[in-house]
């Protein structure tokens, strides 16, 4: 019989240092008012001392308390970061070791803050070919990448994780995606640069850490490639936007999400938001969303109502995935 992959459950984590607009404003040419009104933050949860692995650990902990499934059963992690502990190990990898799933193989996605969904849609492939079951998570540390002198982007995100256990069912779930990339407009989002040093390598350029954006360029991209994404998303499913009971659209700005609902003509109710509480969270934005909405009972798990779920950014990425929960 063909299987496919069901969201069993979804948990999320944030680290417990919440720094909000008038910390900022103590640190930086900054105030509540701008960031508020350019953005919709309000807050956001800064790490201390976790990495990117522990944060994917604790909601990895959760999912498999929470639905009272052994590490066991595991076969497989994916973790979606733009901001791993290391290049090797995988983040995915410590998750596996720290939780003890033995059996699983595990390997991270970097499709920034589209990444959750590039994850999702692979995930669910992997169940389709036969897996049982799998953890797939979004987590970053964005905080250690940021230049806290630039306002323009320090400001803007925060840390986080969220994830999902996909388990083998006998009816389809995640209907269908649509996912792009287009790596010529790769400058307008960038950071953690690696350049070429060695011993024999010519190159006195020091390399740019910082994370870097152009913000009216990914401003016009998300207002402009993404509203189309999730219209194709919905064609492709046979689906009308007025039959999609829910939107978790990733958490970069509410202007943005104002602007597509418009684009799309969707009612903003539909919206489930909370980039007031995070910022912008990159790859763990929609699955803190998806988890913070199922722990309140905005969405239950096995109901039937349509989601349209859509992330965007740097790559640039973006990609919608069309799932009846
Ligand atoms: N506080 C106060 N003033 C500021 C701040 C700040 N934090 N940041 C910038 N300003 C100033 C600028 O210097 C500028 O001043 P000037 O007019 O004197 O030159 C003024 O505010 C306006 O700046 P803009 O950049 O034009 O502001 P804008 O309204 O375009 O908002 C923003 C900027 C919020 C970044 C917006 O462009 C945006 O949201 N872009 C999209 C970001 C996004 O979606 N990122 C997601 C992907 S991220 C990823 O993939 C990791």
């Amino acid at each position: 019989m063909a299987m496919y992959g069901k969201i069993e459950h979804a948990c999320h984590y944030a680290p417990e240092n919440i720094v909000d607009n008038y910390d900022l404003s103590k640190i930086m040419d900054t105030s509540d008012g701008w960031i508020r009104t350019r953005t919709g933050i309000v807050k956001r949860h800064i790490s201390t001392s976790e990495n990117t692995s522990d944060l994917a650990t604790k909601v990895a902990r959760k999912l498999l308390l929470e639905t009272n499934t052994s590490s066991d059963e595991i076969d497989f992690i994916i973790v979606a970061t733009m901001t791993p502990d290391f290049m090797s190990p995988s983040t995915a990898c410590l998750v596996g070791g720290n939780i003890g799933a033995g059996k699983a193989f595990a390997f991270d996605i970097n499709g920034a803050c589209a990444g959750f969904i590039f994850a999702l849609a692979v995930g669910e492939k992997l169940i389709r070919s036969g897996y049982k079951a799998g953890l797939v998570i979004g987590s970053e540390v964005l905080s250690k990448t940021l230049n806290w002198e630039d306002r323009s982007t320090a400001v803007l995100f925060g840390d986080g994780a969220g994830g999902v256990l996909l388990k083998a069912s006998d009816t389809p779930h995640i209907i269908c995606e649509k996912l792009q990339s287009d790596g010529t407009r790769g400058s307008s989002i960038v950071a953690l640069e690696e350049k070429v040093k060695n011993p024999f390598a010519n190159n006195k350029e020091e390399n740019n850490h910082f994370l870097t954006m152009n913000g009216k360029e990914v401003f016009d991209f998300a207002t402009r490639d993404v509203p189309k994404n999730m219209i194709e998303v919905l064609d492709l499913a046979g689906v009308g936007i007025d039959q999609i009971d829910y939107i978790l659209l990733h958490q970069a700005n509410l202007r943005i999400i104002d602007r597509i609902s418009r684009k799309i003509k969707a009612d903003r109710e539909k919206f489930l938001i909370n980039i007031d509480e995070y910022g912008n969270t990159s790859a763990a934005t929609i699955p803190i969303l998806l988890s913070e909405n199922i722990a309140n009972k905005t969405l239950k798990i096995g109901d039937g109502s349509k989601l349209l779920l859509t992330g965007f950014g740097g790559g640039l990425n973006w990609g919608s995935i069309y799932l009846i929960l």
